[in-house]
């Protein structure tokens, strides 16, 4: 719940991005990759891990539940587990900071052991709905007391044994689902969840990593995935690849600026998180994946991204999920695409970090983009490709993923743009600044 002090600064046009660029480890498998090696009996090196806010905020609480985490001198990261069933009572509430993703996952797995632990977070996390994870993991036996409207702070009390159960998913939800997962692990028998809507699968393709006997059947459009549990991890080397969702800052600046050409290196190209870039490349936008390989069982990519003329587009349903995160940044790009582009269905955008639908239709006004709110989605008429009006100040609302998207569309802008607070970058993306700047040097 610690804030650091708010962090004002403008942007304003630079000229062209070039050169090579890395991006911090994905958040998401990150996350996983401290859960499960904690879990897991013995010792897992970890490569490439975010040391962005959330994923520390990880690595604190399995901490306090027993696990022992150090960084290594040459930046890995070592992680000795518990071993499943093993998790310790934490002494003080586990503080999530802005990280719904922490939190949902831990609740989960705190949900089937004999621990009881409270969640605390910062006053954006506070705001978010927590009963998605709650209703299911009452089914398993574990109770919640928390603030009204299933709010943290909240407590979980687990129980052990927990009773298995089978879960069709409410919501489009990798956080759900990895919940029920993680909740399982700990559970005799098998855990089943339905997913109407495949969600990234990180968890999935993790846990076959670390031993975990774990199906996945495709049925009717969506995954019947069945985890066994009482499953004893194996300690497991893990290399994260670069984060999607931060590349797609830099790929979202590449194409806008005139002149730029930049190759983003190592980045994960899962299909369930690469949406974004398809649509790019549906835009006309000059961004092609080189040099695919394999890093323990998720997919990576150089992506080389140059300058391009874009096309107005309606987002394509089938790839909503798979760039979920990524909606602020492409709502900044469609605003220089010719024509007005359109997404719908974005529902879930009013619980992230921020309601992003809102805080993106204000905040692209405020620097002269016409864009218009529905209910669950956003219209953007785009200039063609010309520098934005700019001006303003963004409020980005506990939000990286606004301050990134405004600070990226003040590098093609008449006049600076200002954000109110850079600071909650460095839940996912710490470097950002240093990153942007060596691109345009
Ligand atoms: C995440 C799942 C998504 C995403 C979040 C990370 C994960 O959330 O928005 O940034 O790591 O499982 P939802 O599960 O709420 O869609």
């Amino acid at each position: 719940m610690h804030h650091e002090d708010p962090q004002p600064m403008e942007f304003g046009p630079r000229g062209p991005l070039k050169g090579v660029a890395t991006v911090p480890g994905d958040k998401s498998i990150s996350h996983r990759a401290l859960m499960f090696s904690a879990l897991a009996r013995g010792r897992s090196r970890i490569e490439g891990l975010s040391g962005g806010g959330d994923v520390m905020s990880t690595a604190a609480a399995m901490r306090a539940m027993g696990a022992t985490i150090n960084r290594t001198a040459d930046g890995a990261w070592e992680v000795d587990g518990v071993g499943t069933g093993c998790l310790l009572q934490p002494e003080t509430a586990l503080d999530m900071g802005n990280s719904g993703t922490s939190t949902r996952l831990l609740m989960g797995l705190v949900a089937s052991h004999p621990i009881t632990a409270t969640f605390v977070g910062d006053a954006s996390l506070s705001k978010r709905p927590m009963n998605r994870v709650i209703d299911p993991l009452r089914k398993i036996g574990a109770e919640f007391t928390g603030a009204p409207g299933g709010r943290l702070p909240l407590t979980v009390r687990g129980l052990s044994p927990a009773a298995p159960a089978s879960h069709v998913l409410q919501v489009a939800s990798a956080q759900v689902k990895s919940a029920l997962l993680l909740a399982g692990l700990n559970t005799p028998g098998v855990t089943r969840v339905f997913e109407p809507i495949p969600t990234r699968d990180h968890s999935e393709r993790m846990l076959r990593h670390f031993g975990v006997n774990i199906r996945v059947e495709e049925r009717d459009g969506g995954r019947d995935i069945s985890l066994s549990g009482q499953a004893e991890l194996q300690a497991r080397p893990v290399t994260v690849p670069g984060d999607p969702s931060s590349a797609a800052f830099l790929a979202a600046a590449a194409l806008i600026v005139p002149g730029s050409d930049v190759l983003i290196r190592g980045v994960s190209v899962n299909p369930l998180r690469a949406g974004l870039f398809e649509l790019l490349q549906l835009m006309g936008g000059d961004l092609v994946l080189e040099n695919p390989r394999d890093a323990d069982g998720e997919p990576v990519a150089d992506l080389r991204v140059r300058h391009s003329r874009l096309r107005a587009v309606t987002v394509p349903d089938r790839l909503v999920p798979s760039m979920i995160d990524e909606f602020p940044i492409w709502f900044v790009t469609a605003a220089f695409a010719e024509g007005t582009s359109r997404a719908d269905g974005l529902g879930e955008l009013r619980v992230k970090e921020s309601d992003r639908i809102s805080a993106m239709a204000s905040g692209l006004t405020a620097i002269g983009v016409r864009a218009e709110e529905s209910p669950e989605g956003l219209a953007i008429e785009g200039n063609g490709g010309a520098p934005v009006r700019g001006g303003g100040t963004i409020l980005s609302q506990l939000d990286h993923r606004i301050a990134m998207s405004f600070a990226i569309a003040g590098l093609h802008a008449e006049r600076p743009i200002g954000v109110d607070d850079m600071a909650p970058v460095a839940t996912s993306f710490p470097p950002f600044l240093d990153t942007i700047e060596s691109l345009a040097a």
